[in-house]
């Protein structure tokens, strides 16, 4: 038997620590939990792309009486992002929740779906994806996806 460790780190940033670039990113995923359409939960998720080109695009969870037809906002940004500019890679994410009227102290991690799509941007562009997740107490940063997602499949596994 053989032990094989996957190590995933997270570093935790006050938002003072951030580069002015991320304070922009984080500032924009805050912003636009205020447009997330979550009558269900009240539960506002904001998510903000940052795109090689140097562009921001933004979005935000959306709900639906029949549940499972709603979706995450980091997927409904990362489709969005990946229509709009299907030729830039993304560089980082942003994610902030806006909550009981205010912002969680501490930050939300995205599911297993959302983590799947965000590595096949990661994967389909060849270029890690900074995860930053939002909370009051501390930005956790990620330097990547595939450390949100140990044992991933992708489609190394399809040939
Ligand atoms: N949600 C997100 O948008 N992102 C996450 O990472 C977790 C959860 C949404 C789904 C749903 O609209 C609401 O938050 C929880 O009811």
């Amino acid at each position: 038997m053989i032990e094989r460790k996957i190590v995933t780190s997270v570093l935790v940033y006050t938002y003072e620590e951030l580069s002015e670039e991320y304070k922009r990113l984080v500032d924009e995923a805050k912003r636009v939990t205020q447009n997330a359409y979550a009558p269900y939960s009240k539960f506002n998720v904001g998510a903000a792309v940052l795109l090689e080109n140097g562009e921001i695009v933004c979005s935000t969870n959306q709900h639906n009486p029949a549940y499972p037809s709603g979706l995450c906002a980091e997927r409904v940004t990362m489709f969005y992002a990946n229509s709009r500019y299907p030729n830039v890679a993304p560089r980082a994410i942003a994610i902030a929740t806006f909550a009981d009227g205010d912002f969680l102290d501490e930050p939300i991690t995205p599911c297993g779906a959302c983590r799947q799509v965000l590595l096949e941007s990661e994967i389909r562009y060849g270029k890690d994806i900074d995860v930053l997740l939002f909370g009051r107490k501390g930005i956790y940063v990620l330097s990547n996806v595939k450390g949100l997602l140990p044992l991933s499949f992708d489609k190394s596994f399809l040939k």
